[in-house]
């Protein structure tokens, strides 16, 4: 009996020995099979072979562009994600994380590239590189109906305003701290338009498309007329890394054969 455990037991430990080196295996075989693809240079970015996963870290709480839907993310980002990823042959993944994360997973390796509705801006080019632009946005202000403090982009100059934490509303807003502006800061934007609703914040200053989403779903709230910041949406990378080039490739074809434009269209109704 006690023979028959210790064989049992080292059995277990052989299959679950087998098991980690399977998973750290597979883990080589994605990060390989993609330097494998950084040295070829095909002509068009099409790919039909599997070169592994892509893992794209994102923060799927900014509708239209990644949202949670019945388990699984959606949105402009993700669809325009998976275009790529089927152009180039790699099978994404997708890792949802807080937004101020993403740039850390992405410099760090943790992920292979950041998708969510980012901004390319010279500060974060320091730490990532970015892909051709795929859409622009503008930064938007939401405030109660009725509001009279805050009419135009300048009224911030003072007043309480709710951004989500280390986004380019948040960079904005804070510049205006030395103007007696005070700035609350949430992990999601949908926290700060809570706040807003709740008459703990003047303002919410949050890019345009999210920003209608965000009206539509909280009543007794608008969006001021004049247009703020005007931004390019990116993908980011790792610095340095040759995968920027496919994405750049894949890109330009998506935007020449109308592909980036039906993603767009399918979430954004021209209004
Ligand atoms: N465009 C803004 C930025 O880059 C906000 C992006 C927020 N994205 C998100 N998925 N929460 O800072």
């Amino acid at each position: 009996m006690k023979k028959f455990l210790a064989l049992f037991l080292a059995a277990v430990l052989v299959c679950s020995t087998a098991v980690m080196f399977a998973g750290c295996g597979g883990k080589t075989e994605s990060s390989s099979a993609a330097s494998d693809s950084k040295t070829s240079d095909s002509k068009s970015s099409e790919s039909t072979a599997t070169k592994g996963e892509l893992h794209m870290a994102t923060n799927a709480a900014f509708e239209p562009y990644e949202y949670q839907e019945g388990g699984k993310v959606v949105g402009i980002d993700a669809e325009l994600a998976q275009a790529l990823c089927d152009k180039l042959g790699y099978t994404l993944v997708i890792d949802d994380m807080e937004f101020d994360a993403i740039i850390t997973a992405v410099s760090s390796g943790k992920a292979d590239f950041g998708m969510a509705g980012m901004t390319v801006t010279d500060e974060r080019k320091k730490s990532v590189d970015f892909t051709d632009s795929y859409t622009t946005a503008i930064q938007a202000i939401i405030v109660n109906d009725g509001e009279t403090k805050v009419a135009k982009a300048d009224d911030l100059k003072g007043a309480t305003v709710g951004v989500q934490l280390g986004t380019t509303g948040d960079i904005y807003v804070s510049d205006m701290e030395k103007d007696g502006t005070k700035v609350e800061r949430f992990s999601k934007g949908a926290d700060a338009v809570l706040a807003l609703t709740q008459k703990k914040v003047d303002a919410v200053v949050i890019d345009n498309e999210p920003a209608k989403k965000f009206v539509e779903q909280n009543k007794g709230t608008k969006i001021l007329d004049e247009p703020f910041e005007n931004e390019d949406y990116a993908i980011c990378l790792k610095k340095g890394s040759e995968l920027t080039e496919q994405f750049n490739k894949a890109l330009a074809e998506l935007k020449a054969d109308g592909t980036v434009k039906k993603i767009i269209d399918k979430y954004i109704k021209a209004s």
